[in-house]
């Protein structure tokens, strides 16, 4: 992966790559207090570039932040009209956009009260996640040994930077057992998600997910699929499930900013439905990628336009 590039945004300004370094008292990076986006911007085939979603993947920042009580020194305007930048700056007409929050060096300990809160967005060029082959003929999937975070231990609505220890332990986990991705179940054994995507069946034509209130991360892309399923008339059903109803299931796929859609073709070495992405799959992702990539002039609110001068 190449992650370089000619500036990041970092506090206000933009600075070369190689300066934008942070000390490593930093306390975010000992103890995860800090929260983060994941963003894409897309070419188009007329040529054009936007950011897919970028309002929305802001104030999901600020409410992460919230949650654990940070205070961004930036209005959220500041950080959409930054992202733009940073991505005109390395004259990116496409690429992943990284917002990340957290606190300076000042002081260590827990508490910090007085740390400065910093800001940071980089950018580089980042291919399919889970590779172009799992996009095109799904992954192999395995359900985690574990648990999805608890609502009442985490805050599961937020990109918090320590909570991805879990998504961290449980991605590894099934890389080395030789899997592509790990599912989580939560502390119920209900389904939940995967580590950096949400997950859908599909049974008898119907998408079940489950529901915003579980212990899931509520991802702009799931929105985007439950949109889009409803403009096709497809019926969604919002419900909790449990492994042996996924392994049932006639489809499966996941979705997020960096995974797109991606189909599951196995699950714990059982194959999902024929072993090839479905029709419904193949439906979703046609739509997602026509509006991100394509030609469609569906959806306009969900592009932010911008040009690159080369
Ligand atoms: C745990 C988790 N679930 C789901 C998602 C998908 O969210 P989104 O579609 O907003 O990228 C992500 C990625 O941000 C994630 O980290």
């Amino acid at each position: 992966m190449e992650m370089t590039a000619d500036k990041v945004w970092m506090d206000g300004e933009l600075v070369d790559y190689e300066k934008a370094t942070v000390h490593v008292l930093t306390h975010t990076l000992h103890y995860g207090y800090g929260a983060f986006e994941g963003i894409r911007a897309y070419k188009r085939e007329d040529g054009s570039s936007h950011v897919f979603r970028l309002e929305e993947h802001l104030e999901r920042l600020f409410e992460s932040a919230h949650i654990i009580g940070l205070e961004i020194p930036f209005t959220i305007h500041e950080l959409i009209d930054a992202s733009v930048l940073t991505l005109q700056a390395n004259r990116f007409a496409e690429g992943y956009l990284r917002p990340l929050v957290f606190l300076g060096s000042e002081a260590m300990g827990l508490g910090a009260m007085n740390n400065r809160v910093r800001v940071a967005i980089a950018t580089w060029k980042w291919g399919a996640y889970l590779g172009e082959d799992g996009l095109k003929n799904g992954i192999r999937a395995k359900i985690s040994s574990f648990g999805r975070l608890h609502p009442n231990v985490n805050m599961v609505k937020g990109k918090i930077c320590g909570q991805y220890v879990n998504s961290v332990i449980a991605k590894r986990e099934a890389l080395k057992a030789g899997y592509d991705e790990a599912i989580m179940l939560d502390t119920n054994g209900h389904v939940s998600e995967g580590t950096g995507e949400n997950l859908f069946m599909v049974k008898r034509g119907t998408i079940i997910t489950a529901p915003f209130g579980s212990s899931i991360l509520g991802g702009i892309t799931r929105d985007t699929v439950l949109q889009l399923a409803r403009d096709r008339g497809v019926a969604v059903h919002e419900r909790l499930f449990t492994r042996d109803e996924l392994y049932c299931a006639d489809e499966v796929f996941l979705s997020g900013t960096a995974a797109e859609i991606t189909p599951v073709r196995e699950i714990d070495d059982r194959r999902v439905g024929t072993g090839r992405p479905g029709e419904v799959s193949r439906l979703i992702s046609r739509d997602f990628f026509d509006i991100v990539r394509g030609s469609t002039s569906g959806h306009p609110e969900w592009r932010h336009g911008y040009t690159v001068h080369p």
